[in-house]
């Protein structure tokens, strides 16, 4: 192939992203989507979902505190913590999807993994009540326990799975560690080693300590956390042994990563931090969901040119001009709008030349029913080339021309 002019000028094009081919795959067994907060990721995935059970696959979707009008149109009423079939007419495959009930995988991963009396101990446990449903990182966390299980029970031969509305994206693949960490923690280890170790710990020092703490904390929260901690003894090993099992499937072969991003520093910003630390952990990237793109109507105007003819309609008077004058400077704002997204692509593609890149436009309205998911699976997965104004999916504007 020859080189595309931008290259011939030393810009680097993004690849092209095929996620047609990638989610139709039977070897493709996980997707995750991930991103900065509110960028689109429960959208994409469930539109990803949706076009893997139109390509035929069995695909469940784990959605995560989806919009209510999203979960409704997938039958998702109320929290039910299993995947429910979804209706759709007309398609090859079978589409289930669920919502996370992040305490309520909690609760079973207790109950999974202890005696009866002590699960009860333990829920029982005002700490563990706080925790389970509010530790910064939990959801992650229990969003992986809940991938873990979905995997193991093999049903679905796809599973698409949302990721957390995180400030940061990296947050998903730092939960078990996090958690781990928090369970194996010095502080939990001190506070509980009296219960433990028959007060070996019991030093000057340490009975300092703990009276700080209480006096921080409270006693009844300190005795109530050291009481959380015996029970969950016996489950250490458990916990961080699946935690690090399900990490360690997302590093098998089948597991592909999809990062989400609005056409916005921030989000970009966070997609970079969040690239670099796949590539660090060996975590395969599908590539960039370049989400809520405003490409214009048309590129054949330029900006500068729909200015100059809105300013010379304007000035030849009459009512019909005024609206041509409006539509024209529209256009040019589109314009202007179009060559800033494209710039932020620019960066990103510059400093990540090997990403493939899948810009998808914003809709009218909200994606909320399964017709909306449909159009944007289109735009996910429709042929590179295949747009109306012939931009390239991987693009906002065409490349210049040199
Ligand atoms: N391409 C699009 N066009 C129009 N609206 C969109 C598009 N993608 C997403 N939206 C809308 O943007 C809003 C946020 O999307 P979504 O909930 O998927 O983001 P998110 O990344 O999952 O957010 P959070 O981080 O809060 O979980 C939703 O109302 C959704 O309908
Ligand atoms: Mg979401």
């Amino acid at each position: 192939m020859s080189a595309s002019p931008a290259e011939a000028q030393g810009r680097r094009q993004a690849p092209a992203m095929d996620l047609d081919a990638l989610i139709a795959d039977p070897a493709t067994r996980i997707v995750v989507c991930c991103g900065a907060g509110g960028v689109g990721k429960t959208t994409t995935s469930a539109a990803l979902a949706l076009a893997a059970a139109e390509a035929g696959r069995s695909v469940v979707v784990l959605t995560i505190d989806p919009a209510r009008r999203l979960a409704q149109s997938l039958g998702l009423v109320e929290l039910d913590n299993e995947p429910r079939r979804v209706d759709v007419p007309g398609i090859d495959g079978e589409l289930h999807a669920m919502m996370l009930d992040m305490k309520r995988t909690f609760d079973d991963v207790v109950t999974a993994h202890s005696t009866p009396e002590r699960a009860q101990q333990i829920l029982d446990n005002p700490f563990y009540q706080a925790l389970s449903s509010s530790f910064a990182g939990t959801q992650e966390y229990m969003a992986m326990e809940k991938l873990g299980q979905l995997r193991a029970s093999d049903q679905w031969d796809l599973i698409i799975v949302d990721t957390p509305p995180s400030r940061s994206a990296l947050d998903f693949l730092d939960a078990p560690n996090r958690m781990g960490r928090f369970l194996d923690g010095t502080m939990i280890r001190l506070l509980t080693a009296p219960s433990r170790t028959g007060f070996k710990f019991a030093s000057a020092g340490f009975l300092f300590f703990s009276r700080i703490i209480s006096k921080i904390l409270g006693g009844q929260l300190l005795r109530d956390i050291s009481a959380f901690v015996a029970a969950l003894d016996t489950m250490f090993g458990g916990f961080r042994e699946r935690a690090t099992a399900t990490f360690e499937l997302l590093r098998r072969p089948g597991t592909w990563f999809v990062v989400v991003a609005a056409p916005e520093p921030d989000a970009l910003r966070e997609a970079s931090y969040f690239v670099d630390r796949l590539s660090a952990e060996g975590m395969p990237l599908a590539g960039l969901v370049l989400n809520r793109t405003h490409p214009p109507a048309t590129t054949a105007l330029s900006a500068t040119r729909a200015e100059g003819a809105a300013e010379e309609v304007a000035e030849s008077g009459g009512e019909t001009a005024a609206l041509t004058a409006a539509a024209l400077r529209v256009h040019a704002e589109r314009m202007q709008q179009a060559a800033r997204e494209q710039h932020l692509a620019d960066r990103f593609t510059s400093a990540h030349p090997e990403v493939a890149v899948r810009t998808v436009p914003a809709a009218a309205g909200d994606v909320h029913d399964v017709d909306g998911l449909r159009g944007m699976a289109e735009a996910l997965t429709g042929a590179d080339d295949d747009t109306p104004t012939g931009t390239p999916r991987t693009r906002v504007l065409p490349a210049r021309r040199g």
